[in-house]
């Protein structure tokens, strides 16, 4: 199957995406930063980051936008994407031992388990930062940002 890309569009929404997710870790340092969070906020947030960061922003970027540059533009080993799908994978683990160690805490009642928590929250918002940061600033603003159309075939049919 082949799909068109509209790079510039593409881009353009997931920098929408990168505003919702800084907002979301807005509050997530808020929580983590009291002196006991509530665990109903706790796993609102966990359930957000799993369902829109990993399940959605995530995979838009690793479906569309970077097979797209992969295939037409530059190989996969090596290149920026090649760090970015590393980090995908870095926040997916985080967001994992996050939901894990939650329920430790709050089905457990595992006092330990609730200050790793906000260890693990601290390391995702921080590690989350500084992946926008990257991604917006200097991937995104390469220059083949401005091609219109590039055609790919859809690995995932
Ligand atoms: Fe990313
Ligand atoms: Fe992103």
């Amino acid at each position: 199957m082949v799909i068109r890309v509209n790079v510039a569009e593409v881009v353009d929404n997931l920098v929408k995406d990168h505003d919702v997710i800084l907002s979301s870790l807005k509050v997530l340092y808020k929580v983590i930063n009291t002196d006991r969070p509530d665990p109903n906020d706790v796993k609102l947030l966990i359930e957000f980051f799993d369902a829109f960061i990993d399940k959605c922003h995530h995979a838009k970027e690793e479906f569309i936008l970077f097979p797209t540059l992969n295939l037409r533009l530059f190989p996969f080993e090596g290149s920026p994407v090649y760090v970015m799908v590393s980090e995908h994978g870095i926040a997916r683990y985080l967001i994992r031992m996050s939901s894990e160690l939650l329920r430790a805490w709050v089905e457990g009642g595992d006092e330990g388990a609730g200050q790793a928590l906000i260890n693990y929250l601290r390391l995702l918002a921080d590690h989350l930062t500084q992946h926008i940061k990257k991604e917006n600033d200097v991937l995104f603003q390469a220059p083949w940002r401005w091609i219109t159309w590039l055609v790919v075939s859809r690995l995932m049919a």
